[in-house]
């Protein structure tokens, strides 16, 4: 399939070079509102420039990759569709719910398929999780929790205004990986009740460029609660970008017969713990899995396993095979539900009950995944 993508910002290298890991599809063309930014990423990935308009009408393009900031995610979204074009964004899928509806309705009038990253669910550490609770290795899993406690990104992201804006925070950035890949593991939730706090009214950047230059703090930076799932499973969260340091780990889930300790969703593989009842842990590698062997440098240097774009290649798949995709559009509006719901509890101190319940994504096989890399 040919796609162009729109928004050459931090993340579009990525999604540039994943043309080379999976073979259903090329990117022709970028686009940037910045065009200094769409000219700078076609010499560079040898494709062309266009306005975000042309690439939009470029009849040689079947799909647009989506990679702006998450204030335009939705408008992206619905001009890809009113031009005739299947959609893969960059999460959060769209601002709040009511926008993600929106898009929902479109996609089905258009007969076009929406997908929306975090992708990294479908990698070694996601599926082989998935398959170790599926063999029943800790019994049925009743409780758990997931913490996300970091002092934000602002020492990091050249431009990191957006993600102290609504549509951004912890949980609409980075919690969004946790409960897709809960939603994963457990399926979907049912209530959440949550509350919010803000350390601080600005943040002061200390990346480059704009070392010193303030931001002004739009949405909480602290959201801590509870979610319960469809199938009783009843998980503590604990998301902050106002904490220096911490000793938790990332997503611990509790069954009736052992424990199981996921590493950061974040990522596409790391060891998992298993503990039977009493037992040491166990740990379970999965970094010889096909997502999971390292294959990229990380910005300290470190190799690691990065597949970004399995999700895009399984959608394009879908679509051949008229099938559901694994980051499918009922799955990321059900993961933005649970977004706008933890907030919405929190500001009105009431418990959230979701209206959107999809199903399970489909597990994914090392058969598959050849298939699909190139
Ligand atoms: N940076 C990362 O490591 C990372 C990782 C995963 C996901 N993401 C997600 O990817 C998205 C982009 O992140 P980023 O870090 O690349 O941001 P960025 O600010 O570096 O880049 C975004 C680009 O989109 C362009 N843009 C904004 N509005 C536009 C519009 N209406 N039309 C066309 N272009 C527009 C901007 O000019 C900019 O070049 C975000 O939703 C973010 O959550 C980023």
């Amino acid at each position: 399939m040919r796609v162009g993508i729109i928004g050459c910002g931090n993340i579009s290298e990525t999604y540039f070079d994943c043309q080379n890991i999976y073979n259903n599809f090329n990117v022709i063309a970028c686009a940037d509102i910045d065009t200094d930014a769409a000219k700078k990423s076609a010499e560079k990935f040898n494709v062309k420039a266009q306005s975000v308009e042309d690439l939009l009408s470029n009849s040689e393009i079947d799909l647009i990759i989506n990679l702006t900031i998450p204030s335009a995610h939705k408008e992206v979204i619905i001009n890809s569709l009113k031009a005739g074009k299947h959609c893969f964004s960059e999460k959060p899928l769209a601002m709040n719910f009511d926008e993600g509806k929106e898009i929902y309705e479109l996609s089905k009038k258009q007969q076009l398929y929406v997908g929306c990253a975090p992708d990294t669910f479908l990698g070694a550490a996601g599926q082989k999780a998935r398959q170790l609770l599926e063999n029943n290795e800790i019994g049925e899993v009743v409780l758990g929790t997931f913490n996300i406690m970091s002092h934000g990104m602002e020492h990091w992201h050249p431009n990191p205004d957006f993600f102290f804006k609504p549509g951004a925070g912890p949980v609409f950035d980075l919690g969004v990986y946790y409960l897709t890949q809960l939603v994963n593991l457990l399926g979907p939730i049912k209530t959440i009740s949550s509350i919010s706090g803000t350390a601080t009214p600005e943040r002061i950047i200390t990346s480059q460029p704009r070392s010193g230059e303030k931001i002004k703090v739009e949405t909480p930076t602290t959201l801590m609660g509870t979610l319960e799932f469809q199938n009783n499973a009843k998980i503590q969260f604990f998301c902050s970008w106002d904490v220096w340091k911490h000793k938790h780990s990332t997503i611990e889930l509790y069954g009736l017969d052992g424990s199981m300790i996921i590493p950061d969703p974040n990522f596409f593989s790391g060891d998992i713990l298993v503990s039977k009842k009493e037992e040491d842990w166990q740990k379970v590698n999965n970094d010889k899995m096909l997502l999971g062997v390292p294959n990229k440098a990380d910005n300290d240097g470190t190799i690691i396993a990065n597949y970004r774009g399995i999700g895009l290649a399984d959608m394009i798949d879908a679509i051949k095979n008229k099938r559901q995709a694994r980051c499918s559009l009922d799955l990321a509006i059900h993961v933005l539900e649970i977004m706008e719901g933890i907030l919405t509890s929190s500001k009105n101190r009431q418990m959230y009950n979701l209206t959107t319940q999809p199903i399970q994504p489909k597990f994914l096989s090392e058969e598959e995944i050849k298939y699909l890399k190139s």
